[in-house]
């Protein structure tokens, strides 16, 4: 592995840096783990010599026609680690984390114990220092076991490392707890991330409820077990003053609901996943479960909405809900199996295809929402490609065509539903504090 003091130039793509609005074809240099400059790009021949290029200290990445975005961050993944390594660890996570652009990602809490203390805490930021490739920010559990009734200690939490926190997997029923929960984390300074699914209107569903669910014979969820949830924790927002994010948007209604609490003005935030903007329910065969998570694949008209919340800013960011399983776990089928898919190898390319290449989204709002919203919403000063900022950058080359391989994925999880996709978008080179933590094989050194 290259030292971070080495010097590297990431050559001729196209910088896009949504904090300040830049977006051309630049040379960008970095020093000692941090963007030195950005300097306009010129033909490499004319450089050796002037600008430093062909010094052999300096490590070339050359990045014409790609897009060079601040490092992607994920507000949210699930490692397993402790107590589910089976499914995946910190350092498999840290690397798929890598290979799909990502140089951030945030864990959920639902491990085994779950992160609901310090000591778990530390755990996790320990393991990620030593095995991870990618920067790992725990989330801790709003209560203790995450069942719902006792508070957890966010404050300590926070002095160990966690950077936000979340029930994710299941919502706080307890309107009280939630609602104390959230005037702790506002508090601490600390965004709330709910999951909104309320529970005693899940009537065993393991898929979006409607014909589809029918045809199939399978038990179904309603949008309205999400959109109450959401509603309920928007009051509470705003009740509290306490900054709110909803994971995993996947209604119309949840994004209308995001768009009037935006309108009001509250702190509320949202995301989306690429699986709930790529496919809908029609996917769902009855077999296959991969296609079974929570929330579930919605219908034409709920991806419409998330697509437009994208487009529009409702929807501030995009995360994978990245959620490993075993595949005997997956194997017992749409009833049984666990909710969840992975999402960090993915990711990128179902963006770039789904929502760039169409004109959904333009390459500086993908950046927006890849890399610089989540940062925001986090608080933490990345995100952005400035001279002094930490260099922690992704090389995407969005031309790049090809077929989603599952067996070519660092995650120890192989629950996609996108295998054999065609897709557009591929990550080539993924930067860490200034050095290469990912580098697609086979791609030519500048
Ligand atoms: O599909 C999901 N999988 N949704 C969740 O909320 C939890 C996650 C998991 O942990 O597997
Ligand atoms: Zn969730
Ligand atoms: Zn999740």
């Amino acid at each position: 592995m290259r030292m971070s003091e080495d010097r590297m130039v990431i050559r001729g793509g196209r910088v896009l840096d949504p904090a300040s609005g830049l977006d051309g074809v630049f040379d960008l240099w970095i020093r000692g783990g941090r963007i030195e400059k950005l300097v306009s790009s010129e033909p490499a021949d004319s450089q050796d010599g002037a600008g430093g290029i062909g010094i052999p200290e300096v490590t070339v990445v050359e990045a014409s026609g790609c897009y060079v975005m601040p490092g992607l961050i994920d507000l949210h993944v699930h490692l397993r680690d402790p107590g589910l390594t089976y499914k995946e660890d910190i350092a498999t996570g840290g690397q798929a984390a890598a290979r799909g652009g990502f140089t951030t990602v945030c864990c959920m809490a639902n491990t085994k114990p779950v992160v609901d203390n310090a000591e778990t805490v530390r755990y996790v930021v320990e393991k990620a220092a030593g095995v991870s490739p990618v920067h790992v920010i725990p989330v801790g559990a709003v209560t203790v076991g995450m069942e719902g009734r006792e508070l957890t200690d966010m404050a300590a939490m926070k002095a160990a490392g966690a950077g936000a926190v979340s029930e994710d997997g299941k919502t706080v029923m307890d309107r009280e707890v939630c609602r104390l929960g959230m005037e702790r984390a506002r508090d601490l300074g600390l965004v709330t991330m709910a999951h909104c699914e309320h529970r005693g209107m899940l009537a065993g569903g393991v898929m979006n409820e409607g014909p589809v669910s029918k045809r199939l014979g399978l038990p179904g969820f309603c949008n309205g077990a999400e959109d109450v949830i959401a509603a309920r924790d928007i009051l509470l927002a705003e009740e509290t003053g306490a900054r709110l994010h909803l994971c995993h948007c996947s209604t119309a209604g949840s994004v209308a609901l995001l768009q009037g609490a935006k309108k009001l003005g509250l702190p509320v935030t949202g995301e989306a996943c690429p699986h709930h903007f790529t496919l809908t329910e029609e996917a769902v065969d009855g077999a296959d479960a991969n296609f079974k998570m929570a929330p579930p694949l919605r219908t034409a008209e709920d991806v419409a909405a998330i697509r437009a919340g994208l487009a529009d800013g409702t929807l501030d960011c995009i995360s994978t809900d990245h959620a490993p399983h075993a595949a005997w776990e997956k194997e017992k089928g749409m009833r049984e199996a666990p909710c969840g898919i992975i999402g960090l190898e993915t990711a990128v390319a179902l963006t770039v295809s789904e929502l760039v290449r169409p004109g959904i989204l333009t390459p500086m709002q993908m950046a927006e929402k890849m890399s610089y919203r989540p940062a925001v919403i986090l608080g933490i000063g990345k995100g952005r490609l400035a001279a002094g900022a930490a260099a922690d950058v992704t090389v995407i080359d969005p031309q790049a065509e090809y077929e989603i391989d599952k067996e070519s994925f660092a995650s120890r999880a192989r629950n996609t539903p996108f295998h054999g996709r065609r897709v557009h978008g591929r990550v080539e080179v993924t930067v860490v504090d200034g050095r290469i933590v990912y580098e697609r094989e086979g791609r030519r050194r500048g």
